[in-house]
């Protein structure tokens, strides 16, 4: 599938129109950190779909005004994100021509704390793609429900990489790999539900807000120093390897073995913004106390407690529900929580 695919069409009849949409976050077990030009991912990644922490979008279009972008967080004008959502626009008017005839007013709502540090990018853009191939059905005709989601995915790839995977639930895979069929740099897949062991289906994803506010390093400006490091060649071929035992360890259902490889992935992550230049630490004290305390877990009670992180200090706690859950969640409440900022966690689930 190349690019050409994706180009808008030049017949359309376009009107004003209101959509709404929504769409979930989504946490990485092989992460993407790094890219090259045109949004395309030094490597393939793969994460799960979360359940609860969403982004509501409502997008109104008013046809045949000048281009402008108005937009609304929870309520609050946000002069700041119309900015972005504007340059967005525009840089994706080849695949979507009606885009620029139009006014547009942007009213967004997140299901998660807004200072929470959770990617809202994600879920934002995945939200706002998907409000764009609703209004392209209206004016460009009806396409099939697979052929929406994969320009969707496209979509919201140029706005965000990591937000091409929200489009789908479950597994997804971003970025071409030998081990995926029809995976692609372009846009997100669905990994095969019948390959995945049921264990892995019915998880729990608990944030723990360890660090509430703006991140000192944006995942923009850390994608960025991944061009100068010198291990970057070697993590990106790393992650590629990865997908072999992944593949594996997800039809098998071998917790211990996903556990190792879910942990090295998040640790690989913050090595690398420790090995960049300029070097930058994201994660905070508690952080550490969290992972040492999680490792203690483990080894008194071989409970499948564990943890993985995205470019921040908050740590995501991730354990099935296969039995062991209330101990987990015992052991969370009584020693993880009193490492956070506020006693914040966001509790979500990913069963499919
Ligand atoms: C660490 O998708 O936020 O969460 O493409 O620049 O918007 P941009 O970056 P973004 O990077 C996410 C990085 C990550 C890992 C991952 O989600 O795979």
């Amino acid at each position: 599938m190349t690019t050409q695919n994706f180009l808008g069409k030049e017949n359309y009849n376009i009107s004003s129109e209101t959509v709404s949409e929504s769409c979930p976050s989504n946490i990485a077990l092989i992460k993407y950190w790094g890219k090259y030009k045109d949004q395309i991912p030094a490597n393939p990644s793969i994460s799960y779909t979360l359940n609860h922490c969403k982004t509501n979008t409502k997008v109104e279009f008013f046809a045949n005004e000048s281009f402008s972008v108005q937009t609304f967080l929870a309520g609050n004008e946000e002069d700041k994100f119309a900015e972005k959502i504007e340059k967005y626009f525009r840089s994706i008017e080849q695949y979507l021509p009606w885009i620029l005839k139009g006014k547009y007013i942007i009213k967004t709502e997140n299901t998660f704390p807004h200072s929470s540090g959770i990617a809202s990018s994600a879920s934002g853009f995945g939200a706002i793609a998907k409000c764009l191939m609703s209004l392209d059905e209206t004016f460009s005709g009806k396409k099939s429900e697979e052929e929406s989601l994969k320009k969707a995915s496209f979509l919201a790839r140029l706005g965000s990489g990591s937000a091409c995977r929200s489009l789908y639930n479950g597994l997804v895979v971003w970025g071409e790999s030998d081990e995926i069929e029809g995976s692609s740099d372009l846009f997100a897949v669905k990994y095969s539900d019948e390959e995945i062991h049921s264990v892995f289906k019915d998880f729990n994803d608990w944030v723990l807000l360890i660090h509430e506010g703006v991140k000192s390093v944006s995942s923009t400006v850390g994608h960025g120093l991944m061009n100068t490091n010198p291990y970057a060649e070697r993590r990106f071929q790393e992650a590629r390897e990865n997908f072999v035992p992944m593949k594996e360890i997800l039809k098998s259902g071998d917790m211990n073995s996903f556990i190792k490889l879910v942990e090295h992935e998040a640790l690989t992550l913050h090595a690398m913004m420790m090995m960049s230049d300029p070097a930058f630490i994201l994660m905070k004290t508690g952080t550490l106390e969290v992972i040492n305390k999680i490792w203690d877990f483990r080894r008194e009670t071989s409970l499948p407690l564990f943890f993985t992180l995205d470019a921040g200090a908050n740590v995501h706690l991730l354990f099935p529900n296969d039995g062991s859950e209330d101990k987990i969640k015992t052991f969370i409440e009584s020693e993880l929580l009193q490492h956070t900022q506020k006693n914040g966690v966001v509790k979500d689930v990913m069963k499919f």
